[in-house]
């Protein structure tokens, strides 16, 4: 069926919106610091999530105005239960052509298969470092085997395009760039180190905590040799790609802080409980999940995602006077 095309998402700086993230989730199975607090969560009942049908709604609503990549989160999205389900709903909603997952890995052992027979084809797992000790400080939470096991998994299964994602934090983390590099490279996965940014629920970042993308690209040079500037394969991704020296694998940096890509954003993100967000440091969010359960018709829904997209502003502003923290953390968001 040919539908006439309706105008694309595009805010008032010009910016065209075709990515979608969606979280499925607010819980987590373990509690990383720059994330999660670590006493006193209180969950969403699972009343107030959108259920698979209502997300799929959102989505059939908006793949007219041009949304065509979408990517699920969490918390950790692997704790919703049946996660597979959604991604074979997804996966086939026509106007779909990129479906992706980020997740922590320590579930993926068991849910490998069943996602790629869902139709999932592009995996991210976080790992933000390779010794004990350390991943338990970061997570307050074992699991290092677990996700060392899940992603092993997810590889038999045929996911042969796995990235790594791993935050950077000053002081804590800079043993772990080089073992991080090493094991990226031996096992043909790609790595990504990304910069802490505030949205820790406790509310602790300082600018001092961030490892910039630049002191990393010097860490790994030092080891490994120069990097080889990569073309990115998509023009909106955060992310600035090298080659390794020799060709053998690929890295990349991304820096919200110090290096802010807001100019080409094309993300919206809707989170569990329905509520569509033009940015991670939104300070306000539109309700689609009200208007779903008082019986919306599409074009309501894509009203709202255009109002959504009108209100973006320019940049997060992040370390400029005026810069507000979201009420929300990244596990109410969805990375
Ligand atoms: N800063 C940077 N990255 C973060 N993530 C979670 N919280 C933060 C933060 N405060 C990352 C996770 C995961 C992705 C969803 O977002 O490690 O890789
Ligand atoms: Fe869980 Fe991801 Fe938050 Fe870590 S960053 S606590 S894995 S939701």
């Amino acid at each position: 069926m040919h539908r006439s095309p309706l105008p694309p998402l595009v805010d008032s700086f010009g910016r065209r919106h075709e990515n979608l993230r969606i979280s499925v989730t607010d819980r987590c199975n373990i509690r990383c610091f720059y994330c999660m607090p670590a006493e006193g969560l209180r969950f969403l009942p699972r009343s107030e999530l959108l259920t698979f049908e209502e997300i799929a709604r959102v989505v059939r609503a908006l793949t007219p105005l041009g949304v065509r990549k979408l990517r699920l989160t969490g918390g950790e999205p692997l704790v919703r239960s049946d996660l597979p389900q959604l991604v074979s709903m997804l996966a086939a909603t026509p106007g779909i052509d990129d479906l992706a997952l980020t997740t922590n890995g320590l579930l993926l052992a068991e849910h490998a298969e069943a996602l790629r027979a869902a139709g999932l084809r592009r995996l991210n797992v976080s790992l933000d470092a390779l010794d004990e000790a350390k991943f338990e400080q970061i997570a307050r939470r074992r699991g290092l085997q677990q996700v060392l096991a899940g992603i092993a998994a997810a590889q038999r299964a045929g996911f042969d395009n796995i990235r790594l994602n791993a935050v950077a934090l000053a002081g804590l983390t800079e043993e772990e760039v080089v073992p991080l590099c090493d094991f990226a490279l031996a096992h043909e996965l790609d790595l990504r180190f990304i910069e802490f940014m505030p949205l820790d629920a406790e509310q602790n970042w300082t600018d001092a905590d961030v490892l910039t993308g630049e002191q990393l690209r010097l860490m790994v040079e030092a080891e490994f040799g120069p990097l080889t500037p990569r073309t990115a394969p998509t023009p909106s991704q955060p992310a600035t790609d090298y080659w390794f020296a020799n060709g053998r694998g690929r890295i990349g940096f991304i820096n919200p802080v110090s290096q802010p890509f807001c100019d080409r954003c094309d993300r919206l993100r809707l989170t569990a409980e329905g509520q569509v967000r033009n940015c991670l440091f939104s300070t306000r969010e539109w309700d689609a999940r009200a208007l779903l359960r008082a019986g919306a018709d599409d074009a309501a829904l894509q009203q709202l995602v255009r109002d959504c997209v009108a209100a973006k502003a320019p940049a997060h502003g992040i370390g400029q006077g005026g810069f507000e923290r979201p009420q929300r953390a990244m596990y109410q968001i969805g990375g």
